[in-house]
């Protein structure tokens, strides 16, 4: 039974009153210390805020939850300054280092809590002042605490443990899930975990959400539309991508029909042993290119968004050399970028045909001058369909000579490209692969089981 199971799960991952207490206790200790810092160098600082899960009681248990303190500066304070003063305050509290996403905040550690420490701007009256993303999250704190009761505070963590249980939770870059915020605010609009799974099960995208009503959607483009109930201008599922939403609604569907605590606990990924995936590989026949290089140092939000794009890249640039492409993946391994590329095939025909414009117009005879003379040429120009055509030798005939040669000019972004200058290596996938490339070969080849599609649950929900 789903409403018995629900309270071991509770007992297992909801924090308690006390367990809340302990938790805020040790960030309002390290607040009274910020404080303390703050008077001694006479910075700017109007409010620190104790704000997300902790303040909220809406942490999952089992993993240490981060301090989120807020340090609201007057909106006098130029944005320089609030960085300056606020890495000041960071070094002295907690010896962090300064991490920049869309905006630089601190990261460290205080009695083996993760902390974040960012500067942001004291806003009065939200309608009228235009916010930054972090602006806003004072408000956000306010508004949830004041719509929250103890039984939906319990939901919101089952929630999230649901969701982090088949990685899907979490608004950053390296997951694009649901944030804790909005996992709040899809508990406030449906009330209670159950209700919520009974309507992601019909949902179909775009979805679009809104508590205040007077909700404007136009201009959102977003898969997922939450109007952010403090800043309407603003989507809280914008960093949500249409595969993580879609597992959530399939989720939603199974636990729907089966709801079992099963969809709870999260379950360790079953790497195949190198024997199959080669032995699978050679089934498939397919071939796979891997490119590795040294990882930049620069925080996940920014690495992230280039490793998809490198692996996109490098799709498209071997497609537009005429290599058939299956899929790719990326993976960090010890702090080194691979890059895994399935293709049909590592190697083209030294043949290519290569298309000219159509044989009436006057551009075709620029055509005809430059292959009736070209070392490159293996036929004459012929028409076919009214157009012209060639057969050429192929510039690069293997996917490794293509790479190595061009990999550099793709720029996948900023970071990883420098990093790119420096060195990179282009491989295949043979009996000598490393054991370590075998969890992405696992992940290339779809061979993860998917235990959520696999295993059954207990009795429909009413
Ligand atoms: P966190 O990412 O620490 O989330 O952001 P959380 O709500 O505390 O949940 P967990 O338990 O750590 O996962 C802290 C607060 O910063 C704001 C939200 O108000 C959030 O509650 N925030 C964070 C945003 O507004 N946007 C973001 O992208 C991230
Ligand atoms: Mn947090
Ligand atoms: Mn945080």
């Amino acid at each position: 039974m789903w409403a018995e199971e629900k309270k071991k799960l509770i007992k297992l991952y909801v924090p308690n009153g006390d367990e809340c207490n302990a938790s805020r206790k040790v960030a309002e200790e390290l607040k009274e210390k910020i404080s303390g810092i703050v008077s001694k160098e006479h910075i700017d600082v109007v409010e620190i805020a104790i704000v997300g899960s902790i303040a909220r009681g809406t942490y999952i248990k089992t993993k240490t939850p981060d301090i989120d303190i807020f340090l609201l500066f007057k909106d006098t304070v130029n944005l320089e300054n609030i960085k300056e003063e606020g890495l000041k305050i960071g070094k002295i509290a907690i010896n962090g280092e300064t991490r920049y996403a869309q905006h630089p905040y601190i990261h460290g550690f205080y009695k083996n809590f993760e902390v974040d420490i960012v500067p942001a701007y004291k806003i009065m009256d939200p309608s009228i002042m235009k916010m930054s993303a972090v602006d806003r999250t004072p408000f956000h704190n306010a508004f949830v605490l004041n719509k929250m009761n103890e039984r939906m505070r319990i939901d919101t963590v089952i929630l999230k443990q649901f969701l982090y249980a088949h990685d899907i939770y979490g608004a950053e870059a390296k997951i694009s899930g649901l944030s804790g915020y909005l996992t709040e605010l899809l508990i406030i609009y449906y009330n209670t975990f159950e209700n919520l799974i009974k309507h992601v099960a019909k949902w179909k995208p775009p979805v679009k959400l809104s508590l205040t009503g007077d909700g404007h959607y136009n201009g959102f483009t977003e898969p997922m539309i939450y109007i952010d109930p403090v800043d309407s201008s603003r989507n809280v599922a914008a960093a949500l991508s249409i595969d993580c939403l879609s597992k959530f609604i399939t989720l939603a569907r199974r636990f729907n029909d089966n709801p079992s605590e099963q969809f709870l606990f999260k379950k360790e990924v079953k790497i195949a042993s190198k024997e199959e995936l080669i032995h699978k590989l050679k089934e498939r026949g397919t071939e796979i290119l891997v490119i590795e290089t040294k990882a930049p140092e620069v925080v996940d939000d920014i690495l992230y968004p280039q490793l998809k794009r490198f692996v996109k890249v490098v799709i498209d640039s071997l497609e537009r050399y005429g290599f058939k492409v299956v899929n790719g993946v990326y993976d960090l391994v010890n702090s080194r970028i691979v890059i895994l590329i399935e293709l049909y095939s590592l190697s083209l025909p030294a043949l290519e045909l290569r298309n000219g414009p159509p044989a009436w117009n006057d551009n075709s005879n620029e055509f005809l001058n430059k292959w009736l003379n070209s070392k490159r040429s293996l036929s004459y120009p012929f028409i076919m369909d009214g157009y012209w055509w060639v057969y050429v030798r192929r510039e690069f005939n293997t996917a490794m000579d293509l790479v190595k040669d061009r990999l550099q000019t793709w720029n996948p972004g900023k970071n990883i490209t420098e990093i790119l200058s420096e060195g990179f290596s282009v491989k295949k996938i043979d009996d000598s692969a490393e054991d370590s490339l075998m969890p992405p070969l696992t992940k290339l080849m779809k061979l993860e089981e998917p235990d959520w599609l696999t295993f059954k649950g207990g009795e429909s929900l009413q």
